[in-house]
């Protein structure tokens, strides 16, 4: 049996397995053919040909941190800086429930402006206003208190990429302030507390190798988290890793397909970076096993300004304005944009097809 099939049996691998099993779908397309279909067979099990969609509302892009590869970084002098009121947010809620979100994400840098009391006031305004949508944070770093207090206000999720699971690369890509360790155990923390949590990296970011790559993939399996969010690296002009290069789309697309075998269950989002460096960058997301979008609820006049990478989309596809035109995109591919809440499967969730 080859590494692929016994993946495939066993949902699992080890390290030096991984890098063995990355290589040869990147050689051999009847291998990668064969995963692909079985991450559309996973993926149709728990989530039919539903698709999930999240308005993503980025409400500041102020930022304590100085992460290398981020446009917006703080040590980045040429960032115009913002951040939205309560009732802007609470704004793009209402435009977000109009077009059929019954998901906000808030999103953000990490922003000593947004204190507990302040974020959670702002949580639980959305509460209040859309009990029956799902409130997800996306903020970074805070302490177990401050995640307590914001899931009691009624946050459901939380967003916090690991960003690499190998603690050198960890260090190449941000500095010393960030404790890879710290990062991890938030994740932890937030799962403690009842949050759906999602983690993730960037595919192909400087420095990264196989290597970096199958130890993501080892720790997304002991997390078992319930949402994966990766994408491929972009480089960002006023950042350090400026002149390196992009990350691929054909990879980025094989770890979509090998994360759905891996957690079947999971949420995987086709996300904005694989949308910006390919025009059918979502729909190849989907066809490897995501089902998950995320387009942009945030207010015109900021959208450009939350530019973690060059050239990141905010209008067209990937705007939520656009709703209409990404469900009959959607649609050509074969599955469906819902207007749910999309939670992660449980032994409840039902399909219809
Ligand atoms: N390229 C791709 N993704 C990036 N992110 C930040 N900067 C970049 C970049 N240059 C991702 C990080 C972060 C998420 C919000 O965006 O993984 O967690």
């Amino acid at each position: 049996m080859n590494i692929a099939d016994r993946f495939i049996k066993q949902n699992s691998l080890t390290k030096d397995e991984f890098i063995e099993l990355i290589l040869l779908a990147e050689q051999d397309s009847a291998v990668q053919q064969k995963l692909t279909e079985e991450a559309v067979r996973l993926r149709k099990k728990y989530y039919g040909a539903d698709v999930y969609t999240r308005g993503l509302i980025e409400f500041t892009n102020y930022c304590k941190n100085n992460c290398y590869y981020c446009g917006i970084r703080k040590g980045n002098r040429n960032v115009k800086r913002y951040r939205l009121t309560k009732e802007e947010i609470l704004e793009c809620c209402e435009r977000g429930y109009e077009l059929g979100f019954r998901t906000f994400v808030l999103q953000g840098g990490e922003d000593p402006y947004f204190t507990d009391e302040r974020l959670a006031d702002i949580v639980r305004a959305i509460r209040s206003g859309y009990s029956e949508c799902a409130i997800t944070l996306s903020v970074g770093e805070r302490s177990y208190e401050s995640y307590r207090l914001l899931r009691e206000a009624g946050a459901d999720r939380y967003l916090l990429r690991h960003e690499t699971a190998n603690e050198e690369l960890y260090e190449n890509l941000h500095p010393k302030e960030m404790e890879f360790a710290r990062r991890r155990q938030c994740l932890y923390d937030l799962k403690k507390l009842g949050y759906q949590v999602g983690a993730g990296f960037m595919v192909d970011s400087p420095g990264q190798k196989l290597w970096d790559l199958a130890e993501d993939l080892v720790f997304l399996k002991e997390l078992d988290p319930h949402m994966v969010g990766i994408g491929p690296f972009i480089p960002h002009h006023d950042t350090r890793y400026a002149e390196e290069p992009a990350g691929s789309v054909e990879r980025t697309v094989l770890l979509l397909t090998i994360i759905r075998i891996l957690l079947p269950a999971a949420l995987l989002p086709a996300t904005t970076a694989l949308g910006t460096l390919d025009a059918a960058g979502r729909e190849k997301g989907l066809a490897a096993g995501a089902n998950v979008v995320m387009p942009n609820l945030s207010p015109l006049k900021n959208r450009r300004q939350y530019e973690l990478y060059d050239n990141k989309i905010c209008t067209g596809e990937e705007a939520a304005e656009s709703r209409a035109d990404l469900a009959a995109r959607v649609e050509k591919i074969g599955y469906r944009l819902v207007s749910g809440r999309g939670d992660a499967w449980s032994r409840d969730t039902i399909h219809t097809c």
